[in-house]
């Protein structure tokens, strides 16, 4: 039973076979010849299909290779595009709880290029905050006109909590600060309008909504200022050289366009599976918490593909490898550095204590989750939970 789309989904059959067409086909996008030409068609298709579903421009719609690219063009490039015009701009405005796709970006900016980084907290719900964002851009040395750059993310990876991307976009405008937002979460789970949102540059990807692996968009407003990253052959627009793999672009469109068109009905029928997972764990295990913003069939603040739990007395990664044991794949949410695993930056940013954030368990849905997922979880659950407190309770006694 697979519970962990946010990672990675299910590729979608619709999408294999689209991408297995373009496989057989020749064709570099940028070559003359008609093969070279075909495949230009193919890509420039998809990348009007794309901006329509994602409510760009096609000339908004550069490809990249993944969220991780597309976060690092929209960070650093923004970020170094801003400085360079005027240098006294040092700052920068990052949510405590992003990707470290962009926290690591910020703190690379940090420590090799004298950039200023302020970590704006979530509130204790998981959702960041206009305010919070503009009243640390008063507060730094150099107050706004020093920011060079604001990155929030749209939908939290662990906790999936939902963030008013229109209004702190609009919020940081007046202030003069662009606004680089992480949408691979939020694209196919909630409804994502880049021209609505105000943002100057979006990050998607194509494997969290059943599209392949390495490659993903960045969506990047017609006059936002980006520094290319790598160089080569200048294709799109300059910012990202390299030759377009066509077929991953049909599987990207594909993948988008079925998310995208399928929402309305997916929404509810996530949320319902997420609220099932929710309530089905307060109910199996005393003490559990929901994290983050949550109301039964609601999804406008909290993704409908987002179940994320802290346990008790227990920790985590022994839950994860027990459930895995009983046939469940899920995550902690938060990453393992060097083979030790850490307690969630994000649940810590939240307020929460390091101890309460060590039993943190994210289940997350996807386009092929059925209840079929939800029993099979919650059948094993209450043994896994009790099992992984024994070992905690035996392992803190080992300890004293
Ligand atoms: C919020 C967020 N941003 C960025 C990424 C990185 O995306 P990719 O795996 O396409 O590089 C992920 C994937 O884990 C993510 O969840």
């Amino acid at each position: 039973m697979y519970l962990d789309h946010a990672a990675t989904s299910v590729l979608r059959p619709d999408v294999l076979e689209a991408m297995s067409r373009e496989w057989a086909r020749v064709g570099n996008p940028s070559s003359l010849h008609e093969p070279g030409r075909a495949a230009r068609r193919v890509v420039e298709e998809c990348r009007e299909r794309l901006a329509d579903a994602l409510g760009a421009r096609p000339s908004e719609v550069l490809f990249t290779s993944g969220g991780t690219e597309s976060d690092n063009i929209g960070v650093l490039g923004g970020y170094r595009a801003r400085r360079a015009v005027d240098p006294a701009r040092r700052r920068l405005l990052v949510g405590a709880a992003e990707h470290s796709a962009v926290l690591d970006a910020a703190e690379h900016l940090a420590r090799s290029e004298g950039a200023l980084v302020t970590l704006v907290p979530p509130g204790r719900d998981g959702v960041s905050t206009a305010e919070a964002f503009v009243a640390a851009a008063h507060e730094g040395e150099g107050g706004p006109d020093a920011v060079a750059l604001a990155a929030c993310l749209w939908v939290n990876n662990e906790v999936g909590t939902v963030t008013d991307v229109p209004g702190l976009a609009s919020a940081l405008r007046e202030l003069g600060i662009p606004l680089h937002t992480d949408a691979v979460q939020a694209a196919g789970r909630v409804p994502v309008d880049f021209a609505g949102s105000g943002a100057a540059t979006a990050a998607v990807t194509a494997h969290k909504l059943g599209g392949p692996t390495g490659i993903g968009v960045l969506l990047a407003q017609r006059d936002a200022a980006l520094q290319p990253l790598s160089y080569g052959g200048g294709q799109e627009r300059g910012v990202r050289s390299g030759t377009l793999p066509a077929a991953l672009v049909v599987g990207l469109e594909a993948a988008v366009t079925s998310a995208v068109a399928q929402l309305p009905t997916e929404a509810p029928r996530l949320a319902a599976l997420r609220d099932r997972i929710l309530d089905g764990v307060l109910a199996a295990v005393p003490g559990a918490r929901v994290t983050g913003a949550w109301e039964r069939g609601e999804v406008s603040r909290r993704s409908p593909a987002n179940a994320h739990v802290l346990v008790p007395d227990c920790e985590g990664d022994s839950l994860l490898f027990l459930l895995d044991a009983a046939g469940i794949a899920c995550s902690t949410g938060s990453a393992c550095h060097a083979g030790v695993p850490q307690p969630s930056h994000v649940v810590l940013a939240m307020g929460y204590a390091e101890a309460e954030a060590r039993g943190a368990l994210r289940l997350s849905l996807g386009w092929s989750s059925t209840d079929a997922d939800v029993d099979a979880l919650l059948d094993v659950l209450p043994d896994a939970v009790a099992r992984a407190q024994r070992a905690h309770a035996a392992a803190s006694a080992r300890a004293r």
